[in-house]
């Protein structure tokens, strides 16, 4: 499916100035956007006649943006129809990259996309797809098994009622295939129609769009990739959206940064773990008038880091989330 972009849903780009300000020091050269999403950062860098974008994104649906680059940018814009996880597949010949840019999450474009199934205010088939995926949400509405999907919504979504979630999806799945609207009916049943101030719903569709996109061992796998693709001085920036990528994004800067340990009695960091010079480290936020004018940017966090060190083994960060990927691993 090959929608065009409907203008009413334009993409605001999040934390864009901010992000620009981070990376223009290194202009004069390309650029990785892994989230092409609408182009916004894509269009703001090319903007600047000296830097060049290699754009990635999963959904092909982008296809109707990405065409009217190609045509006003011309060799100046490449685009890809991969995951972030397999930036290593690119071909760069000598290409020096100057920095890596992800902006996480999904377009308004894709939440508005009814047949995509991201929201809970979609009827119909349980779907949630980015693009090149292995399955649905309806598959694992439909076959996971009461505790694995109890440890998803716990896991992804924080959820409190996850077990009586579950619980309920397994006893009336076996009378009819469970879609959009039923499963919002379901969880406001165990929630007993809570009225708070997020959806009952939120976090559960949270844990499911986690797990049918991969967006845990992604992030990962896609972070460790973007290192070995930029030289020394290269930056990498990420915003984030939701805790446990901010989690990931925050322990990926910190533990392998140049910061030196502030008590004498702790070993200090070994030198060949010393990965990133890090400017800031706390991450950057949107300031009130962005959230005022685009709302969903609330949540975002944008953090960076400068490569200082080609020598770096990322066993420690994978291991440190082997449990976010076991359950992302259930199905
Ligand atoms: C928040 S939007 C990006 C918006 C973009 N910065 C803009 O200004 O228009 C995120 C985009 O990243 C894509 N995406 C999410 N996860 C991805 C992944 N693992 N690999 C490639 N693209 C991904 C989504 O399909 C979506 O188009």
């Amino acid at each position: 499916m090959n929608a065009t972009i409907n203008l009413e849903h334009k993409h605001f780009p999040v934390l864009l100035n901010e992000l620009i300000s981070i990376i223009s020091p290194l202009y004069g050269g390309t650029f990785i956007d892994c989230t092409f999403g609408q182009g916004g950062y894509s269009e703001k860098i090319l903007e600047n006649k000296k830097n060049n974008i290699i754009a990635l994104d999963r959904d092909k649906d982008v296809l109707s943006s990405t065409s009217k680059f190609k045509k006003k940018y011309n060799k100046r814009f490449k685009f890809y129809n991969l995951k972030f996880s397999q930036l290593d597949q690119i071909k760069l010949k000598d290409r020096k990259i100057k920095g890596v840019i992800f902006d996480l999450g999904y377009s308004l474009n894709q939440i508005k996309n009814s047949q995509k199934g991201l929201s809970f205010s979609d009827k119909g088939e349980l779907n949630m797809k980015m693009g090149l995926n292995d399955f649905s949400a309806n598959e694992i509405i439909s076959n996971m098994d009461e505790n694995n999907l109890t440890k998803v919504f716990k896991v992804f979504g924080d959820e409190k009622y996850s077990k009586k979630i579950a619980r309920e999806i397994v006893k009336k799945r076996v009378h009819k295939t469970i879609k959009t609207e039923d499963l919002v009916q379901i969880i406001d049943i165990v929630k007993k129609y809570q009225k708070t101030k997020t959806h009952n719903s939120t976090k559960v569709f949270q844990a499911l769009r986690i797990i049918v996109n991969k967006e845990i061992s992604e992030l990962i796998n896609g972070l460790i990739n973007s290192f070995s693709i930029i030289p020394i001085g290269g930056i990498i920036a990420v915003v984030s959206f939701h805790s446990i990528e901010d989690r990931i994004v925050k322990f990926f800067f910190k533990h392998y940064s140049e910061q030196i340990n502030s008590s004498r009695y702790l070993p200090e960091a070994k030198v060949s773990e010393r990965c990133f010079k890090l400017i800031n480290k706390k991450p950057i936020l949107p300031s009130l008038s962005e959230i005022k004018q685009n709302p969903p940017s609330r949540s975002a966090k944008l953090r960076y880091g400068i490569k200082t060190n080609n020598k770096c083994d990322f066993k420690e960060f994978r291991e440190k989330f082997n449990n976010l990927i076991n359950v992302e691993d259930l199905r």
